[in-house]
């Protein structure tokens, strides 16, 4: 049996003591926060309070009246004390919930967005680029970007004195010492030519190899130039590689790269590790030929430069160029990504500005 059932049983005995019972239960079943409970329990059981007042008038009652109304007024005691705890506890309860509700994370609510990142402009271009070529049967070849004179420079057929080896051009790791047994340069390469070397000294032809890479050169930094600079080179070596293959292939790239409508043109150039050697043009992108600002009024943006290998190149590598001919080219990715996407200044590919790379 509860202690608030022993209560309304006991109350039985003493009638007109319900009302008090009833009075005090009742009070404390309205109070809706700690505050209320509080006033409640000293109107109930404190210094004056109504229950307060039961053992307060025992004095005047006879002896076995008094054990009767003493009982029931301890069990009022107990049971409005019981009930506080209750509501107390309920309240604080109730005010826990409520708190927790208020941090609680609400999981059906859309996440924060956190951008995902891409390819750099000039990655999707090489990636283009390597693609092209690999869907012609080519393989992709990878070279040191700090590089030996002998293949950044001797191999490739420039001679000592060739101006392109001059301080203002090539950023040197080593320069030769006077004093060391072995004084060869060792420099950042200057361009990706390198690696065709290294490629045919190790095979034989056949041989359809691209390879993209960085290269360095000592030049200001400006809208057209970089000290750092990407390029993608290309070599084929074979049986009677012809002049043909070589305009027949970067023709089918650069429709490939450019699309269908660009027309394409070979200007004889000079390259020293080439015989003959020229530049590609494209029709100009902006004004399909017709002549604007972005070409200079010439409708021709030059794209790469290319060339039949020089047998010189071949003797460096034990290749017989009785036997084997070849063609090379090779293009400056940057340069590309600017003339195809309108890009008028070189400098925002390197400096990692989201408005500018996330368009691409
Ligand atoms: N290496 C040359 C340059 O950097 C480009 C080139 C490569 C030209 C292969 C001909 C053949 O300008």
């Amino acid at each position: 049996m509860t202690l608030k059932e022993e209560l309304l049983i006991s109350v039985e005995e003493r009638p007109e003591m319900a009302a008090l019972v009833n009075d005090a239960l009742g009070a404390l079943q309205g109070c809706g926060s700690l505050r209320e409970i509080e006033d409640a329990r000293v109107r109930l059981l404190g210094k004056k309070g109504t229950v307060t007042s039961v053992f307060k008038g025992l004095a005047v009652l006879p002896p076995e009246e008094k054990a009767v109304v003493g009982r029931i007024g301890n069990l009022l005691r107990q049971v409005i004390e019981e009930e506080v705890d209750a509501l107390r506890r309920n309240i604080e309860h109730r005010e826990t919930e409520r708190r927790l509700a208020a941090q609680t994370l609400d999981v059906t609510l859309p996440g924060r967005r956190r951008g995902i990142g891409h390819r750099h402009l000039l990655a999707q271009v090489i990636e283009e680029a390597t693609r092209i070529f690999v869907g012609l049967g080519y393989e992709v070849a990878e070279g040191p970007e700090v590089e030996l004179d002998y293949y950044n420079f001797e191999a490739l057929n420039q001679p000592p004195y060739h101006p392109a080896r001059s301080l203002n051009d090539t950023l040197y790791v080593r320069r030769p010492d006077p004093i060391c047994d072995d004084p060869a340069d060792i420099m950042l390469r200057t361009h990706t030519s390198p690696v065709q070397v290294r490629v045919m000294e190790k095979r034989r032809p056949p041989l359809y190899v691209i390879s993209p890479g960085r290269a360095y050169r000592r030049d200001e930094i400006d809208a057209t130039h970089s000290a750092v600079f990407h390029q993608v080179e290309g070599l084929a070596v074979d049986r009677d590689i012809t002049l043909g293959h070589l305009k027949g292939t970067l023709e089918v790239f650069a429709h490939k790269l450019f699309g269908r409508e660009r027309d394409v043109r070979f200007r004889p150039h000079y390259f020293p590790f080439t015989e003959p050697s020229a530049e590609m043009d494209v029709s100009c992108f902006k004004c399909l030929g017709a002549g604007c600002s972005l070409c200079k009024g010439a409708g021709w943006l030059e794209i790469l430069g290319c060339g039949m290998v020089d047998p010189n190149v071949f003797g460096y590598v034990g290749y017989d160029p009785e036997e084997f001919t070849g063609f090379a080219f090779g293009m400056g990715v940057e340069r590309i990504a600017m003339l195809k996407y309108g890009i008028d200044d070189m400098r925002v590919f390197y400096e990692d500005d989201a408005r500018f790379l996330r368009q691409f």
